[in-house]
């Protein structure tokens, strides 16, 4: 977690190079703890219960969703193996060489691909092409079309697939065997994605250190994550669960037809269960979610971690969409909305861990790129 703190660190000055939107964070790649109280009311939870808190990852510049945070650490470690392979690219401590002719030529004779459902695959995509990589981006049926052009506009490749998710990353995966100078991303199996996503809790930390906020027993954290294949939610978990012990209280958030986590969580040891095997559909209009079967990585890592799971009907996401729109003037797509009846779910499910010291964190986790043609369309569906 720390080495991927690290990397993103010495990685910043090339990043505010290279995306004039980093400019004023020199580099830096963070979202903001938020405190909601306008949507705490609306979502009518009492104070008594806790303070709401949003952590901000909708609006995560570059790639607009979380998937920045274990997408980006992956391609930048691949950069930092290829140009130490190269030695003298790599002009010492600054990183701000590899953006000379000479480190981007070496850099295009490499590929890096990657199999998404959306969000994923924009994150690879644009950190990947804008370094000088040759990139590839295999779509699932689920990703939504803006996805894929603004993509092709960056110079990356799409290639659509008829098939959902898995089939998508399969596919991708046999593909990019057959070349050995291309990398690729395996959201299901990746270690580098899930430590990137991890580096999370150590702003999360010092955040609520500058918030002025508390974490032990009569002070419980509890986080809510939507949950796709599972890397996302679980980095995040796992290094908040480094931070805080047994004070922070993990929660995914999954679709009502895509709960593959839940699925694996409840199968039986050696088995990898699939949401079809139950009879869903795994159809959602929360792409980022639409995945019929977990990582198994993530949900190894989960077992003695994640504190519990539920699921989200769609026009519960459209709602809370809306209501987090009306309140707060969030702007989140669907999948980032699956955290907000979080809450709710704790008041009826846990209600020990309500309490008036606790502070619940919603992970919103898209929605900075959506068209805003697309946004309204969102809010005229949850109307
Ligand atoms: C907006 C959004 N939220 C959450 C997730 C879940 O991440 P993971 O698939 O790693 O569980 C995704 C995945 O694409 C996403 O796009």
């Amino acid at each position: 977690m720390q080495a991927a703190q690290d990397r993103f660190t010495r990685f910043a000055p090339l990043l505010a190079q290279l995306f004039p939107e980093l400019a004023a964070t020199q580099g830096r790649i963070e979202s903001a703890l938020l405190p909601v109280p306008a949507m705490q009311e609306a979502l009518g939870q009492p104070l008594a219960r806790g303070r709401l808190w949003v952590k901000a990852d909708h609006s995560l510049p570059v790639a607009g969703s979380i998937k920045a945070r274990g997408g980006f650490h992956e391609v930048l470690e691949l950069t930092e193996r290829l140009a130490v392979q190269h030695g003298p690219l790599l002009n010492g401590a600054d990183y701000r060489s590899l953006a000379s002719p000479a480190a981007r030529a070496m850099l295009g004779r490499h590929q890096v691909a990657v199999g998404s459902t959306g969000n994923l695959g924009l994150a690879i995509g644009v950190l990947a092409a804008a370094l000088g990589f040759r990139t590839v981006v295999h779509m699932s049926v689920d990703a939504k079309a803006w996805k894929k052009e603004r993509l092709r506009s960056s110079g990356v490749e799409v290639v659509e697939h008829p098939g959902d998710y898995e089939q998508a990353v399969a596919t991708g995966r046999q593909r990019a065997q057959a070349d050995p100078l291309c990398h690729f991303v395996d959201d299901e199996r990746s270690l580098s994605l899930f430590v990137g996503y991890s580096a999370a809790a150590l702003h999360l930390r010092e955040q609520l250190a500058t918030q002025g906020v508390v974490v032990d027993a009569e002070h419980p954290l509890l986080v809510y994550l939507p949950c796709g294949v599972g890397g996302a939610p679980s980095g995040i978990a796992w290094g908040l669960y480094q931070l805080f012990g047994e004070h922070v209280h993990c929660f995914f958030a999954e679709p009502v037809q895509s709960p593959c986590f839940l699925a694996q969580m409840l199968a039986p040891a050696g088995s990898h269960p699939s949401v079809y095997d139950h009879g869903l559909s795994n159809r959602t209009e929360a792409d980022g979610l639409a995945v019929p079967r977990a990582s198994l990585l993530a949900a190894q890592a989960m077992r003695a971690v994640v504190a519990g799971i539920f699921t989200v009907q769609d026009r519960t996401l459209f709602e809370h969409l809306a209501m987090a729109h009306a309140t707060e003037g969030l702007r989140l797509e669907p999948s980032a909305a699956a955290g907000f009846s979080g809450p709710l779910e704790i008041a009826m499910g846990a209600p020990a861990l309500a309490c008036p010291g606790a502070n619940h964190v919603v992970w919103s986790t898209g929605g900075l790129l959506v068209p805003d043609a697309q946004f309204q369309r969102f809010l005229q569906r949850a109307k």
